[in-house]
């Protein structure tokens, strides 16, 4: 093993902990490390270490320690983001202090956000008439600033629902607003995207609300309907399937997305919306739903999530080091194709429910035939480092999601892992 390039050797590189031995205070101690070839001298190391009145760090650990995460977010992070932002966290690129400490004002802060920013214009090819704002309070806070930025309390707008996330924005627009529920998948548990055709839009909405990926139920827009009310303004929230592939970003008025799926740890929400949008809020909109006033600021009015908007910005990195959004959706096409052939091609062992052609790329549920072995199913997987596999608590079964940082062999592995499962339970 090369010590070079081992994420082992990095890791322990990057400890800022590993730098004991030039330490001169009282609370010494000596670690003997002796040769075992006798022409040389035992030598003896003298250590320090300070009394521990804290927990102590974790060991250090490996690649082999890290697990499949199937977790449908917070989800798993691309590993050389996770070890650049590790080799980070103590000194960022010399400045002598972590991102976590610095002044959400001060020129580094400003250098990693506004970079987090351009990169992802890069990779969504996010035309100049759209602001990018980088906010607090998850896709949930978005909900009700949508309507509260767009709309008068007497405004109509509609909403098509197919899923619980799209059910629970229409709700909260409910307060702000007069919504309409144009289509409902809940009949058929949503399974189901409706053809556009048979959507009866109201000319006078403000807006068209859809959820382009249903993270519970695995539905996803492959294609997005063409907003027939008169201002012509398409919503869509895509947390979960954000950054998974490459998305015309002018057919929308705003697209919104909670971080945790696909580009960074929770704690930031994206907005992309059209400028002509913003500056029309309610007058009661709290001040941190408002738009404008966090695009007026470039989403530095109040302090941001640093930490994560940074965290953020080493994704956006990594995904165009991958080649960009076309070269990711390859990547996810390939993992979806794998896992839902390994379903369907099960005999009935095992059970998608979602429609074939709106299959989601990001999660992927599914039941067992016997569905009194899932919490063996789950209970195994896990023994074999693949966790997070239990459904929704609301849908019950396995839920895989395989978001961006999914590599392929743990899509691999979990097919395999299923195949065995069914020859023991056949
Ligand atoms: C599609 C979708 N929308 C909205 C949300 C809510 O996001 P948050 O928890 O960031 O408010 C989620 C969370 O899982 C989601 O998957």
């Amino acid at each position: 093993m090369s010590m070079a390039t081992s994420p082992q050797t990095r890791l322990l590189h990057n400890h800022p902990t590993n730098n004991l031995f030039n330490s001169n205070n009282n609370n010494t101690s000596f670690i003997r490390i002796t040769t075992t070839t006798p022409s040389f001298k035992p030598i003896s190391i003298k250590c320090s270490a300070t009394a521990q009145t804290h927990t102590p760090s974790p060991p250090i650990t490996t690649a082999q320690d890290r697990v499949f995460n199937f977790a449908a977010g917070p989800a798993t992070l691309p590993e050389n983001v996770l070890l650049r932002a590790q080799s980070e966290l103590y000194n960022w690129r010399g400045s002598g202090m972590s991102v976590m400490e610095m002044s959400h004002r001060g020129k580094e802060f400003l250098s990693i956000i506004q970079k987090a920013e351009s990169d992802l214009r890069t990779l969504l090819d996010i035309p100049s008439e759209y602001s990018v704002l980088f906010l607090q309070g998850g896709a949930t806070t978005q909900f009700a600033a949508i309507p509260l930025n767009l709309c008068t309390a007497e405004d109509t707008v509609d909403y098509v629902v197919t899923g619980s996330w799209g059910d629970k924005a229409f709700k909260e627009a409910q307060k702000f607003c007069k919504p309409k529920m144009i289509w409902s998948g809940k009949s058929e548990k949503y399974t189901k995207i409706p053809s556009f055709h048979e959507l009866e839009q109201n000319p006078d909405a403000k807006f068209l609300h859809i959820c382009a990926n249903e993270t519970i139920h695995g539905v996803e827009f492959k294609d997005y309907p063409t907003p027939k009310n008169r201002s012509g303004i398409l919503v869509a929230d895509m947390s979960s399937n954000f950054c998974s592939k490459p998305v015309d970003v002018s057919r929308f008025g705003i697209i919104y997305a909670g971080a945790q799926k696909n580009v960074g740890p929770s704690g930031v929400t994206i907005v992309i919306i059209r400028k002509d949008l913003i500056g029309n809020a309610q007058g009661m909109t709290p001040v941190m739903l408002d738009y404008k006033i966090h695009d007026e600021n470039n989403s530095l009015y109040n302090t941001p999530p640093c930490y994560g908007i940074y965290t953020c910005g080493l994704v956006f990195e990594d995904l165009l080091e991958q080649g960009g959004l076309k070269e990711v959706e390859k990547k996810n096409k390939k993992k979806g194709e794998i896992l839902y052939n390994a379903i369907d091609e099960s005999n009935g062992f095992y059970k998608c429910p979602v429609e074939k052609s709106v299959r989601s790329l990001m999660n992927v549920p599914f039941t067992l035939k016997k569905s009194e072995l899932e919490a063996e199913f789950i209970k195994e997987a896990a023994k074999e480092k693949m966790v997070q596999l239990k459904g929704h608590r609301s849908v019950g079964g396995m839920r895989a999601s395989i978001y961006n940082a999914m590599p392929l062999a743990g899509v691999e592995n979990l097919v395999a892992f299923m195949k065995k499962f069914q020859a023991r339970h056949a």
